[in-house]
């Protein structure tokens, strides 16, 4: 049997702007956000081309591989792609189209209004400080990364929520070696706020330890934009380099006690771009989108099973803190295309992050019997009454 040599439809070339890993098609397209990142770098550090190759068993019904040795004459073959990574128009009629004509530029997985995106991207393009605001799982990382891919710009992403050592992290480390004795080696985010034009994302800054904020204030600050390397007074500063903006997130206003909250200074400092919850419209799109093979009648039950716990979470006497996010009904969704109905996701999935002290009274009874409501007939039943949940209580006591 003669094996069939596929051809790949599609083959990027990978790049390295700030810490990321681009990828370029052979007609200049940004392809970064169609391959994993991980695929990504490894392509760049092999120096080697990705192809995009049919693959029916994968959902996106393709996948990304390296390109073969015989492959290599279209290496030579492939348009050097002129990546110029300052590419900010500066014309102010420029400026206009860009914005306006941005929408395009938004992915098409990303759910967000036209307006909230043109305002973020054209804060981006003003080199405004921005802070992504919004509950747990409903985007702001997703909206940064997105609005990082669409700039076109160097970029450098630092998770300050995962930093115990904000100072190594935003600063540097001192180090000891025997020939050279005590030396200094400056952080990438040294790097990333000297470069030109970089668009640096700050993750969970409302997570960030304290000591984060502080070293951060001047950065910030319009009127300061320098990076102090020690607190001694007098000590050198690093300037932080034209054009260069910050995007931050912070999940303000939420139920998670980790976050602490951020200093009304700090606050001060940042352009707001506030992340809608989803809609149960939207949210019955986003997933119809994602996963196209799920039975839409159960995606449907999905977002509205999300809706009546978001619509719960803030009413006056709401009996559960938090509603399910955009995260979660993705995640569950993820377990319906892999054969798991919906009780069997949502027990998984769902109901461990309701709290299941109080028995019947508990916030986990009351997700169970909303989710019940969906599973029991199968079908998308209508929204259920206070005469329901009551009845529904009494069969569960
Ligand atoms: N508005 C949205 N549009 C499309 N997908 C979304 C949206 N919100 C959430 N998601 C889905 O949820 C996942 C998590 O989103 P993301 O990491 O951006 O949330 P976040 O707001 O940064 O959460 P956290 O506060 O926990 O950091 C995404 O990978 C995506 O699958
Ligand atoms: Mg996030």
């Amino acid at each position: 049997m003669t094996k069939q040599k596929l051809t790949p439809d599609c083959i990027v070339r990978i790049e390295k702007s700030g810490n990321r890993y681009n990828a370029w098609d052979t007609d200049g397209v940004k392809m970064t956000s169609k391959i994993t990142s991980g695929c990504r770098k490894n392509a760049y550090n092999g120096n080697y081309l990705l192809g995009r190759f049919p693959s029916p068993s994968t959902k996106s019904g393709f996948s990304w591989r390296k390109v073969s040795d015989t492959m290599t004459e279209t290496k030579t073959a492939t348009p050097v792609v002129e990546n110029s990574p300052i590419d900010i128009p500066s014309e102010h009629a420029e400026v206009l189209s860009f914005i306006h004509g941005s929408y395009s530029l938004k992915p098409k997985g990303l759910m967000m209004n036209e307006l909230k995106w043109k305002y973020l991207v054209r804060s981006g393009v003003r080199g405004k400080n921005i802070m992504m605001t919004g509950p747990a799982g409903c985007g702001k990382t997703m909206a940064a990364k997105s609005l990082v891919n669409a700039l076109d710009r160097p970029d450098y992403y630092f998770n300050l929520g995962a930093t115990q050592d904000p100072r190594s992290t935003l600063i540097g480390n001192t180090h000891f070696d025997q020939g050279k004795g005590t030396f200094f080696s400056k952080s990438l985010f040294v790097e990333a706020i000297q470069t030109p034009n970089a668009v640096i994302l700050l993750d969970e800054l409302s997570r960030a330890h304290p000591d984060a904020w502080n070293i951060l204030m001047t950065v910030l600050d319009y009127g300061q934009r320098y990076l102090r390397l020690d607190e001694a007074d007098g000590s050198e500063t690093i300037k932080v380099a034209d054009g260069v903006t910050f995007v931050a997130t912070a999940n303000i206003g939420n139920e998670y006690t980790s976050t602490r909250v951020m200093d009304k200074a700090l606050m001060d400092r940042f352009t707001i771009v506030e992340m809608d919850v989803l809609t149960e419209a939207d949210e019955n799109e986003l997933l119809n989108y994602m996963f196209p093979n799920v039975d839409s009648s159960v995606l449907m039950s999905v977002a509205k099973i999300a809706n009546l716990t978001r619509v719960e979470s803030k009413s006056d006497t709401a009996r559960i803190t938090s509603g399910i996010s955009t995260r979660t009904t993705v995640e569950l969704c993820g377990l319906l295309y892999d054969g798991f109905n919906l009780e069997e996701a949502s027990e998984v999935s769902i109901y461990p992050q309701y709290d299941n002290t109080g028995g019947v009274d508990s916030e986990r009874t009351f997700v169970k019997q909303i989710v019940q409501k969906f599973c029991d007939d199968g079908s998308s039943a209508d929204l259920f009454n206070e005469e329901e949940m009551a009845e529904a209580e009494v069969d569960n006591s």
